[in-house]
């Protein structure tokens, strides 16, 4: 059957006249409707956890705007979770996790085929989903690269420099690769699950990837991304992996060909013209306007907005931001964005 649904012919290699949009964390704080059903939820991971009203938060902006992909609700840290980190959002302070400094901590984690049993939930909000969507709208299920996931397990919380996590890869690498590659296991698992469930795209987000430095970032950014690749691919040739190693700079090219993914998201450090030279030349990319667009909107909004659509036009595009929305943008601006992109 031909691919019709325009993130899916984009993540095919195909340059479409208008590039298909959704927004990183498009269902978050900034939307009123999702404020009212994370009340009722009582908090963030219950929200994740509620198959039900996490099914709705999805939809939320799938309704107001009409995106071209649905990104399901959750968190990248409930696979630590899964494998039995406490995790726990202080109000305000954003996630707390127990910590892992040794290999006894690290021994102490449950079974990678043990996740399912804590996940099942969100099996469950991708099954929904994939039942309630438009035909042309795609499902995205993600997870974060463990490389990302063992910075907050390490350190129990997000740090602005992932010192505790450099600090354990330098003192005891031996310890610091196993957890490295028990994620990189249950990565596998967990997407697989959530294809299985009706994921039609899986995205792999390395947030803090820019830390990683020379040899570093080929073990610990690429390495593990290729290998869930490989691994997800033998699975399930036909779903599309979009790779975001975050902050990577000149890392950015060559990436696609490094890890086999099929796009890669960049974020809004390098401008769009340079990723059209260098890193779009291996495939499809996704990005990358200035979240902080959606704050302050006005006609620095549009024409940034153009300027990418425009550098972009070349090869296989996703319109998205560079990071997620914030909770202080304005819901009027993304659909001043999205109009930007669709009306030219
Ligand atoms: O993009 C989406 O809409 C899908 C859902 C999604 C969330 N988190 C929901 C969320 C996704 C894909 C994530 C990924 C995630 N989570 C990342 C990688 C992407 C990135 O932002 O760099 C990271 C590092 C996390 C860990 C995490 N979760 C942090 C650091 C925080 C606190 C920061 C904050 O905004 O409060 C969260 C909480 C979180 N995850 C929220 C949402 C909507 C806010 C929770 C709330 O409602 O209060």
């Amino acid at each position: 059957m031909p691919k019709t649904k325009p993130i899916l012919r984009a993540l095919g290699g195909e340059t479409l006249p208008v590039p298909p949009i959704w927004m990183m964390r498009q269902a978050g704080r900034y939307l009123p409707e999702y404020r009212a059903t994370r009340a009722e939820a009582g908090d963030f991971l219950s929200l994740c956890y509620n198959s039900d009203l996490a099914t709705e938060v999805t939809l939320q902006p799938i309704r107001r705007y009409g995106f071209d992909a649905a990104i399901l609700f959750a968190d990248i840290l409930l696979l630590p979770q899964a494998l039995g980190a406490d995790l726990w959002f202080a109000a305000g302070e954003g996630p707390r996790l127990s910590t892992i400094t040794d290999r006894a901590g690290l021994d102490r984690l449950r079974p990678v085929a043990d996740i399912h049993e804590t996940l099942a939930p969100v099996y469950q909000t991708v099954r929904n989903l994939a039942g309630a969507l438009r035909p042309e709208v795609a499902l995205i299920g993600f997870a974060g690269a463990p490389w990302t996931v063992a910075t907050y397990m390490i350190a129990g919380r997000g740090t602005p420099d992932q010192g505790p996590a450099h600090a354990l890869k330098d003192s005891d690498r031996a310890t610091f690769e196993a957890l490295i590659d028990l994620l990189t296991e249950a990565t596998v698992e967990y997407l697989s699950a959530q294809i299985d469930a009706g994921a039609e795209v899986v995205k792999l987000f390395d947030s803090w990837a820019g830390s990683l430095r020379g040899a570093d970032f080929d073990r610990y950014a690429i390495e593990p991304t290729r290998r869930i690749i490989a691994a997800l691919k033998e699975r399930h040739p036909t779903i599309p992996v979009i790779a975001f190693p975050r902050e990577a700079g000149e890392r950015y090219i060559g990436f696609h060909r490094a890890t086999g993914a099929d796009c890669v998201a960049v974020d809004d450090s390098v401008s769009a013209e340079w990723v059209a030279e260098k890193v779009q030349v291996d495939g499809c990319v996704q990005g990358n306007l200035r979240s902080s667009h959606m704050v302050t909107g006005g006609e620095a909004l549009v024409s940034e907005t153009r300027r990418i659509v425009r550098a972009l036009s070349g090869g296989p595009h996703i319109f998205n931001l560079g990071h997620g929305i914030t909770p202080d943008a304005d819901p009027d601006n993304v659909q001043r964005m999205i109009d930007a992109v669709r009306g030219g």
